[in-house]
């Protein structure tokens, strides 16, 4: 079904292999779901470990008109790439080397508070440029962004440096706690807070033309958080918000697909111990397969004995535990012939039968975001689809 040779030419171990027109459908399907306003594309760390520059050209090619990153540096990073579109960056701590470069390369920067303002002022009236700022608002989450209390300064401060013309105010923005659960009233709770910050900041006499608070969970389930913008990352990824969740059910592609190539294929007698801890002995004479790769591939070593892997069409259960680099699968008999070199799929997409991001999950307690941004740099990305 694969190609056992990568981008290179070299016959492969393992890959993630990433589908950029799942990524440009993901994002059509959210864009018709949501009805109205504007995409962001957050493509940060790395676009969830899909690659962030081949991911933001699909989005871009997909009609979205905003990226969204966590780091100065990414956005700095996409500059350099070409991207000359709207890109908001939205975590940094003082002093932050790459502040200036983004404000001069016009990247929009997330302030919530005086000494972020002062800084991007202070860039802005060294540049000679006016910064493009948004005002971040804690309406609950307890984590970036001005409390309402802090409020009044801050929008002070704001306005001052507005008519100075060192910035321009033009978002306000918030993140929401609990949008990945089914009426959650904590979600009601938080949009009351940012509209009453709003409604403060306009009494203020300032106009910021965008409102955005919603995340892929938020936009989907909560219509009353879109406002004018709202900001996907993971269901642009074809992974569900939630955990336990299912993509598919929302519509939504897996784009990433992490395979190997079986290692070695043998028999074990019964009463036979796999890996570390003994922890699964066979019970009677079984087939295995070796997987190449392991946590240091970014394998959930919490999926041990949990996860499945599929192999000919085949669901094959991950035996004892995942190593650094490798780990056991069972091959039962329903197989027919496996010999080492044949495909395995980690996870992938579920109509095609494999297991997903999110299966993978539920096997190690964590959540969809963490299995995919966690495939680390030893395992090469293979793009397919349109670039
Ligand atoms: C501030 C902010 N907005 C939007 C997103 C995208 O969220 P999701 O991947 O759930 O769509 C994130 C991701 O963590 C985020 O930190």
């Amino acid at each position: 079904m694969y190609p056992d040779r990568g981008d290179n030419g070299r016959v492969i171990r393992a890959e993630a292999v990433i589908d950029l027109d799942a990524v440009g459908r993901n994002v059509r399907a959210i864009g018709n779901a949501v009805k109205g306003p504007a995409i962001m594309a957050v493509v940060k760390a790395d676009a969830y470990g899909h690659g962030m520059v081949p991911v933001a050209r699909a989005a871009r090619s997909a009609g979205v008109p905003w990226l969204g990153v966590a780091l100065l540096s990414e956005a700095q990073e996409l500059r350099a790439s070409g991207d000359s579109g709207r890109v908001l960056a939205w975590l940094w701590a003082p002093g932050d080397g790459h502040l200036e470069p983004c404000v001069d390369a016009d990247v929009d920067i997330s302030v919530s508070s005086l000494w972020a303002l002062a800084e991007v002022a202070d860039v802005a009236r060294r540049l000679g440029v006016r910064a493009r700022v948004h005002l971040k608002i804690d309406t609950g989450l307890s984590r970036n962004g001005a409390g309402i209390a802090e409020l009044p300064p801050l929008v002070a401060a704001v306005r001052v440096e507005q008519e100075r013309g060192t910035i321009e105010l033009v978002g306000v923005w918030s993140h929401i706690a609990n949008a990945d659960r089914p009426n959650d009233q904590s979600v009601s709770d938080q949009v009351e807070v940012f509209d009453a910050a709003y409604e403060a900041i306009v009494d203020a006499g300032l106009e910021p033309s965008v409102r955005h608070a919603a995340n892929t969970a938020a936009a989907l389930g909560y219509p009353q958080t879109r406002y004018d913008l709202v900001r996907i990352g993971i269901g642009m990824y074809g992974v569900a918000p939630s955990t336990p969740g299912s993509a598919a059910a929302l519509g939504l592609t897996g784009a990433m697909t992490l395979r190997a190539r079986l290692a070695l294929v043998k028999q074990i007698p019964a009463g036979q111990s796999v890996s570390y801890g003994s922890s699964w002995t066979a019970p009677r004479p079984t087939r295995v397969g070796l997987v190449p790769v392991g946590y240091a591939d970014g394998v959930p070593r919490a999926a041990s004995g949990r996860a499945a892997v599929l192999v000919a069409g085949t669901r094959c259960p991950v035996l004892g535990r995942i190593a650094m680099d490798q780990f056991v699968i069972e091959l039962d008999d329903r197989l027919g012939d496996v010999r080492a070199g044949d495909d395995v799929i980690l996870f992938g997409d579920a109509a095609e039968g494999a297991p997903t991001a999110d299966d993978w999950a539920v096997a190690s307690d964590s959540i969809g975001y963490e299995i995919v941004t966690r495939v680390s740099s030893r395992v090469p990305r293979r793009y397919v689809g349109a670039r």
